[in-house]
């Protein structure tokens, strides 16, 4: 009987167990996760999850009952030492060793923390990537509390926007000169800054965090890069996640941000693939790295047919969403490479931003603008274009570009 073992129980690694069976894999398969829970979706976490919309259970990929009907054995609350890609074992903390035919590494990534020389560890300051990081700040989160945010990726303005509904006088500082800049154009900064200061949240771009103060080991407070000193209650911290790493390095792989493998998922060690957060691919000449669960999923799903020999590369079709307050954001694309954003005004407020590089359409950013998504994810994952004049006339039906 063949074994494959999967360590990493995330989005990327019930994706890639349940699609090795859905492809009629009949041999053993063990996942192997670090956390003491079932795997489970992480968007919710700093979204409805953390505003007390959404219950536990919901979280849940799949039923405990899953696992069982389909033969998986779970290993939770389980670290993995150390691999011996000549043996084909997995060694645990426990000392238990688990034997493979084929492994794949689905490990995702870790938030960056703050370094303890400037008050990471105190009590009271928060990352968000696990449901034990929601469920231990989701107290803090009361009227006339006073938060700081530490980073405005789409993590801190989620928290952000979460704090604010709940009454929690928020700051939140930016390093960069905008928000979202890694991530997005100046006029999708510009939205969600003005989104936020609707709703009472002070937005410092362009200000860094000196150092967070502390009374017996309690974050009590804050002195900003500019001088500014402010009284907190807690801090969250979303300054950017890096691929979970240490292992497949410690086990001789090669590592370059995240775990190279070619357009098919394998590593550079005989019968090791890897997939998700964690995995850095070729795409377009390109090495990649996406941190995504549309790549969670979509990439876990190729690698488990690769594994069973289909041989087909990974190409995705990139999508994203952010939900603030009563604004859904969707996103199509990527848009690395753009050098022009025609912006596209809808009713309400909505609005959707257009990125070319060249006549190239690469990514839609719609701001409660589910048509002008769909219209656009269809065409950028078809390899299609939409004339910018046609994009940017709010009476023309977007409809028509998909008929060319
Ligand atoms: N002080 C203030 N801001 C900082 C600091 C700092 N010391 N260090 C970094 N930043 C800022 C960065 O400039 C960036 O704008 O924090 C922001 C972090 O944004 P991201 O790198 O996008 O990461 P984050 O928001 O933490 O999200 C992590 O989870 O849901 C996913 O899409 C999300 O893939 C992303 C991941």
């Amino acid at each position: 009987m063949t074994d494959i073992v999967v360590i990493g129980a995330g989005q990327a690694g019930a994706s890639l167990v349940a699609k090795l069976r859905t492809e009629g894999f009949d041999g053993n398969i063990t996942l192997i996760g670090a956390e003491d829970v079932p795997p489970y979706q992480r968007p919710p976490l700093s979204k409805a999850y953390l505003l007390g919309e959404m219950e536990e259970s919901r979280l849940y990929l799949r039923p405990h009952s899953f696992y069982d009907d389909k033969r998986i054995t779970l290993k939770l609350g389980a670290s993995v030492e150390a691999i011996d890609t000549d043996a084909r074992t997995v060694a645990l903390e426990t000392g238990e060793t688990v034997p493979y035919d084929q492994l794949a590494l689905t490990t995702g990534s870790t938030p960056r923390r703050l370094p303890d020389e400037i008050g990471g560890g105190l009590k009271g300051v928060y990352e968000m990537r696990t449901l034990r990081d929601a469920d231990g700040m989701a107290p803090d989160f009361a009227e006339g509390k006073r938060a700081l945010i530490v980073g405005g990726g789409y993590i801190g303005l989620e928290a952000a926007a979460v704090a604010a509904k709940r009454g929690v006088q928020v700051t939140l500082v930016e390093t960069a000169d905008r928000i979202l800049q890694r991530v997005a154009c100046p006029e999708t900064s510009d939205f969600f800054r003005k989104l936020h200061h609707g709703h009472g949240v002070e937005i410092r771009e362009g200000t860094g965090l000196a150092r967070l103060t502390g009374t017996d080991g309690v974050l009590t407070g804050a002195v900003l890069s500019d001088g500014q000193e402010l009284e907190l209650d807690f801090a969250i911290v979303g300054i950017g996640i890096a691929p979970a790493t240490t292992l497949a390095e410690a086990s001789g792989l090669e590592v370059d941000n995240g775990i190279r493998v070619d357009a098919q998922g394998r590593t550079s060690a005989p019968g090791v693939w890897a997939a998700g957060d964690c995995a850095s691919f070729p795409r377009r000449g390109q090495w990649i790295r996406l941190e995504s669960v549309q790549n969670a999923i979509d990439q876990a799903e190729a690698v488990a047919a690769n594994m069973l020999g289909a041989g087909t590369d990974y190409d995705p079709k990139p999508w994203f969403w952010s939900d603030q307050y009563d604004v859904k954001l969707q996103i199509a694309g990527l848009n690395v490479g753009y050098d022009r954003v025609v912006v596209r005004p809808g009713e309400g407020g909505s609005v959707s931003h257009w990125y070319y590089a060249g006549d190239t359409l690469l990514a839609v950013d719609a701001m409660n603008a589910a048509r002008d998504y769909m219209v656009g994810k269809r065409l950028i994952d078809g390899g299609r274009t939409a004339d910018p004049a046609l994009v940017a006339d709010p009476e023309a039906d977007l409809k028509q570009l998909l008929k060319g």
